[in-house]
């Protein structure tokens, strides 16, 4: 006898097309895209192992190399969020046991120590309070104390705005014999970061920020002398979607298949990272910098103050002190609903403490600061 089903139709929703109001997105990330990524982005979808598709994943393996400054022959796109990064790379390099020392004085610091805890490594950390940085000695110290497998640190904390300098730090961890891991994610395409000259085995990133592209497929890369850490392991990666010796085949040239590549994504990154081409690496770095200063003095000039020492500040991403007596959520709130802005609130320790102002990528522009400063005249208090 066969079975009859029927459909609960009570379920089905009468929706009209899909209308999303536009925003200017000036917080932490994602900002908004380059209007020839999201172009790009409309391109009808190949296969995943098209002939051309797979000239654009060539592709975007050395414009990546271009914009991080690496030769390292693994450095490919993640099919995730800068999450997935963060965890292939913590993932791969990680083994149970091994000490991995993590760099934590924000919120995505704290991240790393979660992850790698939970691929069974021996977590141990240095922290500093929110919105500074650590010193070379500082590291020594610490790297002396612990002899890690694993320095993990994160160039651009986005829960602080602050800018760990990586000058010198490679050569430590060589010094130490351990293998250094960064977390790029605010910094790639908007911060000057030189991997190879710094000396860093691990990098990660995301689409979303400095890249002027929607999230969905993230940067990675490794050296090769932390790739002979992978493939010494004694157990496989445990994580079989971020495993790098199976994507590594699917990047490299046997193209075996590993998981369906958004492909409409990589559409889009490739177009973001072509743009950062034809811009050049030296003046879009420039331009953020240029960007962010005028936006640090016309956020003095209506008497804000910032969180991070000059020297250490981002040019992606500031933190701006919420006055005492302003409600930082209500007037983020109104920004966004009566003026379609976004600015991000404080995360962890500096919830309700800090505005988190984003310039990054596409949104790194003059008249970007401008319509931020006029609106929030409008909704401070006077
Ligand atoms: C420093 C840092 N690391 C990791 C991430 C995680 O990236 P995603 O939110 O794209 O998964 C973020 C996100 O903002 C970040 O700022």
């Amino acid at each position: 006898m066969t079975q009859t089903f029927s459909i609960q139709e009570s379920q089905k929703l009468q929706l009209e097309p899909l209308k999303i109001p536009q925003r200017l997105l000036l917080g932490p990330g994602p900002s908004n895209a380059h209007p020839d990524v999201l172009q790009a982005m409309n391109t009808p979808p190949v296969g995943h192992l098209d002939p051309a598709f797979l000239a654009l994943m060539d592709e975007i393996q050395a414009l990546l190399r271009y914009v991080w400054q690496t030769e390292n022959q693994l450095t490919i796109a993640v099919s995730g969020t800068g999450t997935a990064a963060m965890e292939a790379a913590v993932a791969n390099v990680t083994e149970p046991g091994d000490v991995v020392l993590v760099g934590v004085a924000g919120y995505f610091g704290n991240r790393l120590v979660d992850m790698a805890g939970r691929y069974g490594a021996d977590v141990r950390t240095i922290t500093k309070p929110w919105g500074q940085v650590f010193k070379l000695e500082e590291l020594r110290n610490a790297l002396s104390t612990h002899r890690p497998a694993i320095l993990a640190l994160v160039h651009a904390e986005t829960s602080t705005g602050a800018r760990q300098p990586l000058e010198g730090v490679g050569e430590l961890c060589r010094e130490f014999g351990c293998l250094l891991l960064v977390d790029t994610v605010t910094s790639l395409g908007g911060v000057p970061i030189f991997l190879d000259e710094w000396g860093v085995d691990i990098a990660y990133s995301c689409s979303q920020k400095g890249l002027a592209c929607p999230p969905g497929a993230s940067p990675f890369t490794i050296s090769s002398r932390a790739l002979e850490k992978v493939t010494r392991r004694k157990n496989k990666v445990e994580n079989w979607y971020l495993d790098m010796t199976l994507l590594g085949k699917y990047w490299g040239s046997e193209r075996v298949y590993h998981h369906t590549a958004p492909i409409n994504m990589y559409y889009a990154l490739r177009e973001s990272l072509r743009l950062i081409s034809e811009e050049g690496l030296a003046n879009c770095w420039q331009r953020h910098q240029k960007n962010v200063e005028y936006l640090w003095n016309s956020l003095e000039d209506i008497g804000l103050s910032l969180h991070v020492e000059r020297e250490y500040r981002l040019p992606t991403l500031t933190t701006v002190c919420i006055p005492s007596g302003v409600d930082g959520k209500a007037i983020a709130r109104q920004l966004l609903i009566e003026h379609g802005v976004e600015i991000g609130g404080g995360l962890g320790e500096l919830a309700g403490k800090v505005w988190r102002v984003g310039l990054m990528g596409f949104n790194s522009r003059k008249e970007n600061v401008d319509t931020l400063i006029e609106v929030l005249r409008k909704v401070l208090p006077n």
